[in-house]
């Protein structure tokens, strides 16, 4: 079945999809690859490797199974036909409040938190992909919502770059041999709370400098 896309539904976008609510289904999105995508212009094998949705997908499936507290990361709900080319269906993150959802990047940039409270939540995910042996592939603060979930709690929670971005053998490893998988996972873990830091350190000396 083929879904048409509520172009007023529209979330945001990064560098590669537009993201919509669902138009039957407030508490999931659509992702779209973008027409202005570079992917588009590669040749069919090559476009199947790179492409985020696939890429999602993929791996959303290959965790699944094991993988039982969803807490930090969307669910896939996998792909559909729209009439703006494949589409992927995700649960959508949003405050409990309704008011718009910013990114981890902005948030901090912005000073929307205490220190402390950063930093624990910042833990908190590294424990999180640690402990369930997930895999931050993107590990950068702009894939990373700060979900309010309730008048003064937040929750981060991980909405894209899972898994690996590519489909070659070293990414086969990485994914299936349980010990690599497991350097690999705590490796990008800790390249998530190593970018809060030296983001904190970049506003730290913006401000020395003013
Ligand atoms: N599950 C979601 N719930 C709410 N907003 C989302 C969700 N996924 C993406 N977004 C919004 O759309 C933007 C782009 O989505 P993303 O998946 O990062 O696309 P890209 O592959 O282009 O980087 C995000 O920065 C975020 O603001
Ligand atoms: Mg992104």
């Amino acid at each position: 079945m083929m879904i048409t896309v509520d172009k007023s539904l529209f979330l945001s976008s990064g560098g590669e999809r537009d993201v919509y609510t669902h138009p039957q289904d407030s508490s999931k999105v659509i992702k779209v690859l973008k027409s202005s995508s570079n992917i588009l212009k590669l040749p069919e094998n090559k476009r199947r490797q790179l492409n985020d949705n696939l890429l999602d997908d993929y791996y959303f499936r290959l965790i699944e199974g094991r993988v039982s507290n969803f807490s930090h990361i969307t669910r896939c709900y996998g792909l559909i036909e729209t009439d703006l080319g494949q589409g992927l269906v995700a649960d959508r993150v949003a405050n409990f409040d309704g008011s718009e959802i910013t990114d981890m990047y902005d948030a901090v940039s912005a000073g929307l938190l205490t220190d402390s409270q950063e930093e624990k939540l910042i833990h908190e995910l590294a424990d999180y992909l640690t402990d369930n042996r997930i895999i931050f592939a993107d590990a950068y603060l702009t894939n990373v919502l700060l979900q309010k979930t309730g008048q003064n709690s937040y929750r981060l929670v991980i909405i894209d770059g899972l898994g690996l971005r590519k489909r070659d053998i070293k990414s086969w490893l990485h994914l299936h041999v349980g010990i690599i998988n497991r350097i690999r996972v705590k490796r990008q873990a800790e390249r998530i709370i190593s970018r809060y830091f030296m983001l904190k350190a970049e506003l730290a000396d913006n401000k020395d400098k003013k």
